[in-house]
């Protein structure tokens, strides 16, 4: 019988530490030079990758999913229909369940507090696929994208313009780790929970990066890397309509990229809506890396499936 070490999750950025997302960042590099694994004798062969969804996705669900594939290993997608976490039966037997089955559980869910339950109950390791609080997974693959484009993270000064949400979220603390100046640019009453700020400062005293946010739509100036989001994510379909006229200023358009450093990295996580917080041409211009940050969802994510599967 083998004694089980620690089991591992990556719920937020700050579940590795700044060397160990250095290395998933190297890793993810390598696997983007030399992508497949025959099936069977990959890093995961054989090993499941149980899915949850509580909303809809395109690039997580194509990026777990081929990943898995590729590491030799095999994902099932459980659609909100599926389970219907929480309602049909408990998170906790959920978790209890899947961990007799599946090697790794990833999970796209409303509230924070379910991955934290499901990492509280389950012995396998789960993944923060997108929660209201972060979306840690998108800032693994933005970092890929950053040190791409910018060849570093420390010193590097971003800009995310809109609702402090979290892809905003994950950004600061993703900054305050690896020492990028991150200022999150928002409509008043938009602003990131100050609990995440705070976080992200602590973070960034260490690493000599710092934690802004601000309202004024100036603070783009000279920024390396701007970077937007939709105005209502995914929930907060009924206040769509209302927080158009507040964010309206705050737009991603040619007029603005104007005052940040020129050609600089247009960053959007996508979906987008265009003419709302990005404009078309915008999202196209030279500097613009929004598909380069789509593809590194999969290799960031194979990295770091492999480096927990290790862990834990
Ligand atoms: N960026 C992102 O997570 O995309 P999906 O919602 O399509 O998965
Ligand atoms: N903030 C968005 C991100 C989508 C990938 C949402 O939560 O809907």
């Amino acid at each position: 019988m083998t004694t089980k070490t620690k089991t591992h999750h990556y719920l937020s950025v700050t579940d590795m530490t700044a060397d160990e997302t250095w290395q998933l960042l190297r890793t993810a590099a390598e696997f983007k030079r030399a992508p497949i694994y025959r099936p069977r004798h990959g890093p995961l062969a054989q090993q499941t990758l149980a899915m949850i969804f509580e909303k809809p996705s395109l690039r997580t669900r194509v990026s777990f999913e081929t990943g898995m594939t590729q590491l030799g290993g095999h994902a099932i997608y459980l659609g909100p229909a599926d389970i219907k976490l929480g309602v049909r039966e408990t998170v906790e037997d959920v978790a209890l369940t899947l961990s007799r089955m599946a090697d790794m559980i990833m999970a796209r869910v409303f509230k924070h507090e379910t991955v934290v339950e499901l990492a509280k109950y389950s012995t396998v390791p789960v993944i923060n696929a997108l929660s209201d609080l972060e979306h840690p997974c998108q800032a693994l693959g933005d970092m890929q994208t950053i040190v791409e484009r910018e060849g570093k993270l420390a010193g590097v000064k971003l800009a995310f313009v809109g609702d402090g949400n979290n892809v905003a979220n994950s950004l600061l603390l993703a900054g305050g780790l690896m020492g990028m100046h991150v200022t999150v640019i928002s409509p008043p009453g938009f602003e990131p929970a100050g609990e995440v700020l705070e976080r992200a400062s602590r973070l960034a005293k260490d690493s000599g990066g710092s934690a802004k946010a601000t309202t004024d739509v100036e603070a783009i100036k000279g920024m390396d890397v701007v970077y937007t989001d939709v105005w209502a994510s995914m929930g907060q379909e009924s206040e769509a309509e209302a927080r158009k006229e507040p964010f309206r200023p705050y737009q991603l358009n040619e007029t603005l990229m104007k005052r940040a450093r020129p050609n600089a990295t247009v960053l959007h996580c996508l979906p987008a809506h265009y003419g709302e917080e990005i404009e078309y041409n915008t999202s196209r211009r030279k500097g613009s890396a929004i598909f380069d940050q789509a593809e590194n969802r999969l290799h960031a994510e194979k990295a770091l499936m492999v480096r927990l599967a290790e862990k834990s």
